[in-house]
């Protein structure tokens, strides 16, 4: 009877000893405890300069065996022509110094669009955390030599469209310092949800600005950047309205627990993490950030987005580097694989003119939407596996549609057809019931106890035929809900 009650403080214990003993590797990762909520001064770095200090110099024996700046555009740009019927390469921005932030397209059908969902990995955000970078290029090589025979590498080649950018701060990268030419942290340079710092466009980093156009055009449905320092998947929020260390999850905390264990679970060891439970962690609960990138995506992008620490140490020797990517591959291809292999997906048309429109998605009990494509009208909810959801799609001018889909382990298949809100509906099913080629005339000459007769007759039957479409209707949902497993590609239109 008392080990219940203690349990409550051996807990708290637990928690203060984690707290401490994980300071350090806080410090090193995402950006380091802000000891004001303040983030004034975030801006110009003052917080992280403090962590840099703390951090091991970065000494010519580290930086060998690591692609510099020129070799990994060399690198990209080979890749583009090695790989050039499943790729293309562009660039998305510039520096503050002037370097050109390269980017991979990997797909079947570069740079077209198709009704697929699109994925980016982003690497190198920070500067002194050159993993990312080495580890992108090496998903790229591999993708690129296994797509015709690897079933995974030819799901993600023909059914998504992955964009990989290396390096987001080539700048900080050469300087070898976390921040960019500017000294900015720019995974706190994002307009954030609750506080204004960072909402002035005059102020906002080249790398930033670049990033925040992109996912305006490119429409993605989840992505991930890497960093170093620790190991661990972080999913948002980034930080808590009252700034205090604490969880503080987003409206799609169930969906993001599971894609970060997925990521987690196929690592080699990161579910084994005694840091982090099954090796993930809720950004705000392991330390709040503000202006981060990962909660601007979900907000303002729909795009679903992890925060991956793939390595305790942030600058590992360069002959690790093939081990680490070995120990990522699996989480990789299987984090954008489940784009295409699990969630609910499908397109939203119009009645009237039969066309794709890009309306929005919703799921009952989850404040956010997506939106569909402009372009096809497709749209990509992720979804944790395992229950039941009431889909509601939307557009404005159209009546919303909604249906209940139970979701499996596999992708299901759910497009919409959505009627004009101005539809009408009025007399016109009445005065077809008239039978009779009828007009108001040819009714006025029948004595009036008929005509009452016959309108209680039709009454009537409209009844009846109410009652056996709601009766089908509910067989039809009952039937939909008893799919455990609905087969992945059959479209159900509602
Ligand atoms: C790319 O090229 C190879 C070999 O030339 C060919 O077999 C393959 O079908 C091409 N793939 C695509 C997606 O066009
Ligand atoms: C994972 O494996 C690496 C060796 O590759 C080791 O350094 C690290 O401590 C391991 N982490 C966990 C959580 O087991
Ligand atoms: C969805 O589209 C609406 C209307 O164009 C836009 O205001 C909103 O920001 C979009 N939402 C997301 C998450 O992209
Ligand atoms: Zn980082």
């Amino acid at each position: 009877m008392a080990i219940p009650r203690l349990r409550p403080l051996l807990l708290v214990a637990v928690l203060l000893l984690r707290a401490f003993a994980s300071l350090p590797t806080q410090a090193a990762a995402r950006g380091g405890l802000d000891p004001s909520p303040g983030i004034a001064d975030r801006k110009h770095g003052s917080s992280s300069r403090s962590l840099l200090q703390d951090q091991p110099e970065i000494t010519e024996e580290m930086v060998r065996g690591y692609m510099s700046n020129f070799e990994l555009e060399s690198a990209i740009q080979d890749f583009g022509r090695r790989c050039a019927n499943i790729s293309r390469t562009y660039s998305i921005g510039k520096s503050v110094n002037g370097s050109p932030l390269w980017a991979i397209e990997i797909s079947d059908k570069p740079g077209q669009r198709e009704a697929e969902p699109a994925f980016k990995f982003i690497g190198n955000v920070h500067g002194d955390e050159p993993v990312g970078r080495e580890v992108l290029m090496q998903l790229a090589y591999w993708l690129c030599d296994n797509y015709l025979k690897d079933p995974l590498a030819a799901l993600i080649v023909e059914n998504t469209h992955l964009h990989i950018l290396p390096s987001m701060n080539p700048d900080g990268f050469a300087l070898r310092r976390r921040g960019n030419a500017n000294n900015v942290d720019l995974n706190r340079d994002f307009p954030d949800q609750f506080f204004p710092n960072n909402d002035d466009i005059k102020h906002r980093q080249p790398e930033t600005r670049a990033i925040m156009n992109w996912i305006k055009q490119e429409h993605f449905t989840a992505s991930a950047s890497l960093h170093g320092g620790a190991l661990v998947a972080n999913y948002p929020w980034d930080g808590s309205r009252d700034t205090r260390k604490q969880y503080y999850g987003c409206p799609d905390d169930k969906t993001f627990r599971y894609m970060a264990s997925l990521y987690s679970q196929s690592h080699y060891n990161m579910s084994l993490s005694k840091e982090f439970e099954g090796g993930i962690t809720n950004g705000a609960l392991w330390y709040p950030i503000y202006g981060g990138m990962q909660d601007w995506n979900y907000i303002h992008g729909g795009c679903f987005e992890l925060t991956l620490e793939i390595s305790d140490v942030k600058w590992p020797k360069a002959s690790e580097l093939l081990v680490i990517w070995k120990q990522n591959k699996m989480s990789m291809l299987n984090l954008v694989a489940s784009l295409v292999k699990t969630g609910v997906h499908g397109r939203i048309f119009a009645a009237d003119t039969g066309r794709p429109i890009p309306g929005s998605l919703m799921v009952k009990g989850i404040d956010s939407k997506i939106n569909a494509s402009g372009s096809f009208g497709d749209y990509h909810r992720i979804l944790a596996p395992g229950q039941s959801y009431e889909v509601v799609a939307s557009m404005e001018g159209y009546r919303p549609k909604r249906t209940r889909v139970m979701l499996g382990r596999e992708a299901t298949n759910l497009d919409f057809i959505l009627d004009p809100d101005g539809a009408v509906r009025r007399t016109k099913p009445l005065r077809n019931d008239c039978g009779c080629s009828c007009n108001d005339n040819s009714n006025t000459g029948k004595p009036f106890l008929l005509r009452e007769a016959y309108l209680w007759l039709y009454l009537l039957a409209l009844f009846f035929l109410l009652a056996l479409y709601l009766l089908f209707r509910r067989r039809m949902a009952l039937r939909l809900a008893a799919h455990r497993h609905p087969p992945p590609k059959r479209p159900v239109a509602v």
